[in-house]
């Protein structure tokens, strides 16, 4: 099937727009109230029909879940909650077919603490895979070896190992403890992992933390006034480059365009760039700062600058995210439906590649999850709640009691009932990925940032005569933007009529793509 539109084709992963499904949250179809590989398979026509092109898996390996799959304790199977194997080739084979590409969630950081090679690491100092971890004595006051600080809580990144009397480095979870990427059988033992679903066809993988797996060998204290920051998000070292070389190796020697994108926390794209490399590194990086950027016209148009200023000149793809597993949801952040819609049209409208995180094209808000039932221990449960997919008590799973509560108003915001409703969010997220594969300007064009009056940002995306103007109204009253001639569109306001004249005026919190030209 062709979907694609412009002359030459591009790789899938500069012109397509990937889409974000948490396995556990997406929809359950065995009963157990944690969604599976099935209830993706199933939904495959309804994400085609909104229009994205490949879907990335956040991680369905085997796992004691201590992280939800983020503590991985078998790189090449299914966990049984998800399916199996069978199943997962029966997912990949039907989202093929219907041109949409699947990309895993690779781990590469750390495993979980049961898994095969921690087990036999821990077993004592002069087991084989001893060094496969990283291990040091205590310090000199008989604590842990440096000042680093694990992620989701104060407290260190190493834990004592009673039976060596060693600590084993752990910048997450106790349960997740580093692997040494020093260790050359490590990243062999690693890169056969990518082979194993490479061989199985997948399309690439979101390489999480992947930032952190070269670290510096002698492990030096963070700097007192990052503390307590946890390391993961300070750790950038030039032994993670020659790492990211090989892995780009490993997927260039594989046909069909297999890509990575590395999750880089990082927080300023000056640092983020480096990870592209000399176009041999990774062939996208998560940009984060963003998604931590304030509903706020000036704040957005540095970060727009900057990201800019740092990616065009290297010539390094950019990736845009509003939302994901991790943080609250931007329609939660911005704090209305208005500003959620012009988010849409933005991240929509910009150069390089976004990432949509399943539910945001819903509207989504998180879901506020009671005491008692929180489960995860980095606060996040709110964003990673259950899709609705009808109006009814069961949304469309097969268990009435999901592993996490609803996320507010599921009876409306619900898939059947938007797909009724063309003024709704589904719909104009299916708008925008129409709007945008229809236009060699918003998938392949240059960026040029506009001087507009205070309130607003905007651009104009040109692919020879191809032209596109996206304008994003910060505010919430009306501001004249004079000087843009052409045809809305779309709009994120649902009262505007599209392939009407611009009128020169945008409404609060209004987002437009407006086509030049009369
Ligand atoms: C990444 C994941 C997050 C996980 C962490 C540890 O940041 O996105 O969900 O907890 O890495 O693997």
């Amino acid at each position: 099937m062709d979907r694609g539109s412009t002359e030459v084709a591009e790789p899938w992963w500069r012109s397509g727009v990937v889409y974000q499904i948490y396995p556990r949250s997406f929809c359950d179809t065995d009963g157990d109230g944690v969604g599976d590989l099935e209830g993706i398979r199933r939904h495959l026509d309804h994400l085609t029909w909104l229009g994205v092109d490949a879907l990335w898996l956040s991680p369905v390996y085997p796992s004691p879940m201590a992280d939800f799959g983020y503590d991985v304790a078998d790189y090449c199977d299914i966990d049984p909650l998800f399916g199996s194997l069978d199943t997962f080739d029966a997912l990949v084979a039907e989202a093929h077919r219907r041109d949409l590409r699947v990309i895993l969630d690779w781990v590469p950081n750390h495993t979980s603490d049961q898994h095969a090679w921690f087990r036999e690491a821990r077993s004592g100092p002069d087991a084989a895979r001893r060094d496969w971890y990283v291990w040091r004595d205590p310090g000199p006051d008989g604590g842990p070896p440096n000042n680093w600080v694990a992620a989701f809580s104060p407290s260190p990144a190493w834990t004592l190992d009673e039976a060596s009397g060693q600590y084993y480095l752990h910048l997450f979870l106790p349960e997740q403890p580093d692997l040494n990427w020093a260790n050359p059988d490590v990243r062999s033992a690693m890169h056969d992992t990518l082979r194993f679903w490479l061989d199985r066809g997948v399309d690439g993988f979101r390489a999480d933390v992947v930032h952190c797996i070269g670290k510096a060998p002698a492990l030096d204290d963070d700097p007192p006034e990052y503390v307590p920051l946890p390391h993961c998000i300070l750790n950038d070292r030039p032994e993670t480059h020659p790492m990211l070389r090989d892995l780009r190796r490993l997927l260039d020697g594989y046909e069909g365009d297999r890509m990575m994108v590395g999750e880089v926390v990082l927080l300023d794209p000056a640092l983020v760039a480096s990870y592209y490399g000399r176009g041999d590194e990774l062939q996208l990086a998560f940009n984060f700062a963003p998604l931590h950027t304030a509903w706020d016209a000036t704040r957005w148009r540095d970060v727009l600058t900057r990201t800019q200023a740092e990616l065009e000149p290297i010539g390094a793809w950019p990736t845009w995210v509003l939302s994901n597993h991790d943080n609250p949801r931007h329609r939660t952040r911005y704090g209305s439906t208005a500003r959620a819609r012009a988010a849409a049209v933005l991240l929509l409208g910009l150069r390089g590649t976004p990432f949509l995180y399943a539910g945001e094209e819903l509207g989504l808000e998180d879901a506020a999850v009671p005491a008692d039932r929180v489960v995860d221990p980095g606060g996040r449960d709110g964003c990673r709640a259950p899709l609705p997919w009808d109006a009814s008590e069961g949304h469309g799973w097969a268990s009435l009691d999901p592993w996490l509560p609803w996320p507010p108003h599921s009876d409306r915001l619900d898939v059947a009932s938007q797909r009724e409703d063309p003024d709704s969010m589904l719909h104009l997220y299916r708008r925008l990925l129409a709007v945008r594969r229809g236009s060699p300007a918003l998938v392949r064009g240059d960026q040029e940032l506009l001087d507009l009056p205070e309130g607003v940002v905007g651009w104009r995306r040109r692919y020879r005569d191809d032209v596109r103007v996206v304008l994003v109204n910060f505010t919430a009253g009306d501001v004249a933007v004079p000087g843009v001639d052409g045809t809305v569109e779309v709009s994120s306001c649902p009262e505007r009529r599209s392939t009407a004249a611009f009128d020169a005026t945008l409404g609060g919190d209004e987002a437009v793509i407006v086509r030049a030209g009369p």
